[in-house]
């Protein structure tokens, strides 16, 4: 059996784990022939691949981004769906051409949409679901989160001294998409005093109220996490809520955008082991020909669920989550 690998839309750490894990696990325990394919999608269009053997899958265990590159999906899937000049026959002929028996998509909410329609295109596909945004629908975790998690708590653990010593609000902006996963553990493991989140909404005079209440209790700083998703008169959420709880407080506020540095780099521990048991899976499923499924973690186990059913949904914190109802018994403000 020869099969590919491609990883598609935004990067994250944990994929060259997962890639190691697919990779070395077909080489070695199943003897199949394995080529990674660039740049995502676009590698099926541009037949641009290369051979891997255990030596160009060792030492990627621990690096950060994709050693596949990777390109945004949504071109591609709008012209396959419109089928702009013939594309789903020419990916139909490179699979062939390319000699493929299956293809494993690493890749968030949109590659796992894509991979649902090359498998009723007929190719033998399996998804691989990564993201730092935790938004993956049909998997409990998705490989990426616990580093993004990691970095923006040691970010946030940061402005605790500088706010404290200023007397200031501090407005953190998390990435998170429409979700408010990283925000919400993140903020949470980071002692944040405003957790802001897609999911919940705000009402501004609330938050200014539970700052100036913290300020009155003899806490003269505050730390306001933001989930980039939250809707704002602003481009940026921290460009509403910087000057508007200055305003409404009359407390010194500042803001930081952690951006990119989130998905940026090592991936932790937990991510390497999370990619490399997912990678394993995906690669069961590809010896037992179960194609047309995306792993998953449900409670402590592998599994795998129909691509069908994971297509087009979204999966975001729940209002009734148990860290947001902990947080709100010891005084942490939801937007409300
Ligand atoms: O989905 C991961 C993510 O990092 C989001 O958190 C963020 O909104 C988005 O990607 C940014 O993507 P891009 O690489 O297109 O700027």
């Amino acid at each position: 059996m020869k099969i590919g690998i491609l990883s598609s839309g935004g990067d994250c750490p944990g994929i060259n784990a997962t890639i190691r894990g697919v990779g070395k696990t077909a080489l070695m325990h199943y003897g199949m022939e394995v080529v990674g394919i660039h740049s995502g999608f676009t590698g099926l269009i541009t037949k641009d691949m290369e051979v891997f053997n255990e030596r160009s899958l060792s030492g990627i265990l621990n690096l950060g981004g994709t050693i596949l590159g990777t390109s945004r999906e949504k071109g591609i899937r709008k012209r396959l769906r419109n089928n702009e000049n013939d594309l789903a026959d020419t990916i139909r002929t490179n699979y062939r051409e390319m000699g493929l028996d299956a293809v494993v998509c690493i890749g968030g909410n949109g590659t796992q949409k894509t991979a649902n329609l090359l498998s009723q295109m007929g190719l033998n596909i399996i998804g691989v679901p990564k993201t730092i945004d935790n938004d993956v629908w049909g998997t409990d975790l998705s490989f990426g989160f616990d580093t993004a998690v990691n970095i923006a708590t040691e970010s946030i653990d940061r402005l605790h001294s500088t706010a404290s010593s200023h007397k200031r609000v501090m407005v953190v902006e998390v990435m998170g998409h429409h979700a408010g996963w990283i925000a919400l553990h993140a903020g949470m493991a980071g002692g944040a005093d405003v957790i802001l989140l897609p999911e919940l909404g705000y009402d501004i005079d609330k938050v200014n109220e539970a700052i100036l209440n913290r300020s009155q209790k003899g806490k003269p700083y505050s730390i306001v996490v933001v989930a980039e998703g939250v809707n704002t008169p602003a481009k940026r959420p921290v460009d509403y809520f910087t000057p508007t709880i200055e305003q409404g407080t009359g407390i010194e506020t500042r803001e930081t955008v952690l951006g990119y540095t989130q998905r940026g780099g090592n991936p932790s521990p937990f991510d390497r082991n999370l990619a490399t048991r997912l990678g394993g899976h995906a690669t069961e499923l590809l010896a037992s020909r179960q194609f047309g499924r995306m792993v998953c973690i449900k409670g402590e186990h592998v599994d795998s669920i129909p691509l069908e059913e994971v297509a087009g949904k979204l999966k975001i914190v729940p209002p009734q989550h148990e860290l947001i109802q902990q947080g709100k018994r010891m005084g942490i403000m939801f937007g409300r």
